[in-house]
């Protein structure tokens, strides 16, 4: 597997923030489809979360009983999901560490979730994340993945996607210094990493807008 360094830390600054606005720009869509995945997670079954930042949805698969592992960059958005985990009364369901998941290679899950994580990275290194990420995984494991969903509808209606994903693009890269590429397609991904796609669902902007997010299910086949 191949191992890389990455330096994406820019996320201390957007600790303060990042939680309050992404319910705000996704109507709470964002935790809806952290919410949708916990279906697909079973008590006691082991979960990575890789870069959790404020940690919602690990606190909900703990809930539901799982062995949770947070692998989160940035010390300040460790300590904020650090706070709602306590709050939340999960500590002892949940293990946090403070790293680069690329440095993480210890084990293996029974389920790995990316939500909105592999978009930090760009066009070259957003595979390399992918195919590691997919290697941490048991086989028969599943790969849970929630972001922005494929472009999708008439011309107006993805030049109006293109701006709605065009201004969180542009707000990150200049706050977290992400790169700027179009939304990724991760069937793809799952496809080249031979990752059996099993669900598929999309949420509405504000729940009814839109089917501007997605979340994506993949098995890992021995
Ligand atoms: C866009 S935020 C997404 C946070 C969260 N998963 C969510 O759904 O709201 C990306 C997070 O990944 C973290 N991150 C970036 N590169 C990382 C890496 N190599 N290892 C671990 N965490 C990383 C950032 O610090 C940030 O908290």
């Amino acid at each position: 597997m191949e191992m890389k360094k990455t330096d994406n830390n820019n996320y201390d600054l957007a600790a303060y923030f990042y939680d309050s606005l992404s319910h705000l720009y996704s109507g709470f869509q964002i935790l809806a489809c952290k919410a949708y995945q916990i279906n697909h997670i079973k008590a006691g079954d082991t979960v990575l979360y890789a870069g959790a930042g404020g940690g919602d949805d690990a606190i909900l698969a703990a809930k539901k009983g799982a062995e949770v592992t947070v692998v989160e960059l940035s010390i300040n958005m460790l300590n904020k999901s650090k706070k709602k985990i306590e709050k939340a009364g999960v500590a002892d369901k949940i293990t946090l560490i403070h790293g680069d998941v690329f440095q993480h290679t210890d084990r293996q899950y029974d389920v790995v979730a990316a939500n909105f994580f592999l978009n930090v990275f760009d066009t070259q290194t957003m595979p390399v994340m992918a195919k590691h990420l997919s290697g941490l995984l048991r086989d028969g494991g599943l790969f849970m993945i929630a972001d922005f969903g494929p472009r999708r509808g008439n011309a107006l209606m993805r030049l109006l996607q293109q701006g709605y994903y065009g201004a969180a693009l542009l707000t990150f890269a200049l706050i977290a210094k992400n790169p700027l590429h179009q939304i990724y397609d991760y069937q793809t991904q799952f496809e080249a990493l031979c990752l059996q796609t099993k669900n598929v669902e999309d949420f509405g902007l504000f729940g009814k807008g839109p089917r501007w997010y997605r979340v994506l299910i993949a098995e890992k086949t021995a």
